[in-house]
């Protein structure tokens, strides 16, 4: 299938999805949040695909926020279901069985960087810029900003840089666990691309319960959460992977998994 605002490249189990409004900074507008809830439906029926990246066209964005103009038609009825919308979207992704890598390119404002805390791991370019700067527009983050970015580098941090609107350049992004890594801006791509190719070389069960495991931290206590860990651990001890990575490292061999 084809998208008005989105680039689709799927090849060697790994797609590429890349917001392409350039002429926008790749702005979400309601056109991009509806493509980028098609193309994880597409995406999840693939069963050739096992890992995606996600990147913004051009050298200068990611995504630059929300779309101002569609932002500043909103009255308080169609505001609720814009927000509603987008988080749905991005819910999708961050609930995501298989591993989404964020390829943070450029500027990741507003629902850009919302967007980015929606992914699983965050890779970022050096000339990378962060932020949620929605009170600067008279409003607040709407796409789950307030909630994930609190969640992921602590409150405190959040709310200063949620009140202020400051922007995070990438290496304080990398200082306090926005990113996983920064790489040059030339080899951003490849690299995510390098992630990806080794989660693919792995047996996808595991790797699908692996996310499983992680994502209940959210949602559950350490005693809950753990009981996860094991039943889905058992659940991995009864696949064919399981079997065919024990016996190749006995064999000291490449396991080649299957996926079953
Ligand atoms: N919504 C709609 N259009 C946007 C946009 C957004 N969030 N961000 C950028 N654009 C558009 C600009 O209007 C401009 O379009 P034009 O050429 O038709 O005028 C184009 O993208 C290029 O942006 P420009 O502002 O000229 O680039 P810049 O390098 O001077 O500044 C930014 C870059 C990111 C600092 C600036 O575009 C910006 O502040 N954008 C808004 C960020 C924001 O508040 N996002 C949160 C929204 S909730």
């Amino acid at each position: 299938m084809s998208y008005q605002t989105l680039l689709l490249d799927v090849k060697d189990n790994i797609a590429v999805v890349t917001l392409n409004r350039p002429d926008k900074l790749n702005a979400l507008n309601a056109q991009t949040i509806n493509d980028l809830d098609l193309v994880f439906d597409e995406l999840k029926e693939n069963e050739n695909v096992y890992v995606i990246v996600l990147t913004g066209s051009g050298e200068k964005a990611f995504v630059a926020g929300a779309d101002i103009k569609e932002l500043n038609k909103l009255d308080t009825i169609s505001a609720k279901e814009f927000a509603e919308k987008g988080q749905a979207v991005f819910s999708k992704i961050e609930k995501f069985d298989k591993p989404v890598i964020a390829a943070v390119n450029g500027f990741a404002l507003g629902g850009g960087c919302e967007l980015a805390l929606a992914c699983h791991i965050r890779l970022a370019s050096d000339n990378a810029k962060f932020g949620q700067p929605e009170v600067n527009l008279g409003i607040i983050p709407g796409y789950g900003g307030t909630q994930r970015l609190a969640r992921l580098i602590n409150s405190g941090r959040a709310m200063e840089y949620i009140l202020t609107a400051d922007m995070i350049s990438a290496d304080e992004a990398y200082r306090i666990g926005l990113v996983n890594k920064v790489y040059p801006q030339s080899e951003l791509l490849d690299k995510a691309t390098e992630m990806a190719k080794k989660i693919t070389g792995k047996g996808q069960q595991a790797i699908r319960l692996a996310m499983k495991a992680v994502k209940a931290v959210d949602e559950m206590s350490l005693k809950e959460g753990q009981n996860l860990e094991a039943s889905l651990f058992a659940l991995c001890c009864g696949t064919e992977d399981f079997k065919e990575g024990t016996s190749a490292f006995l064999e000291k061999r490449k396991p080649e998994f299957k996926n079953k």
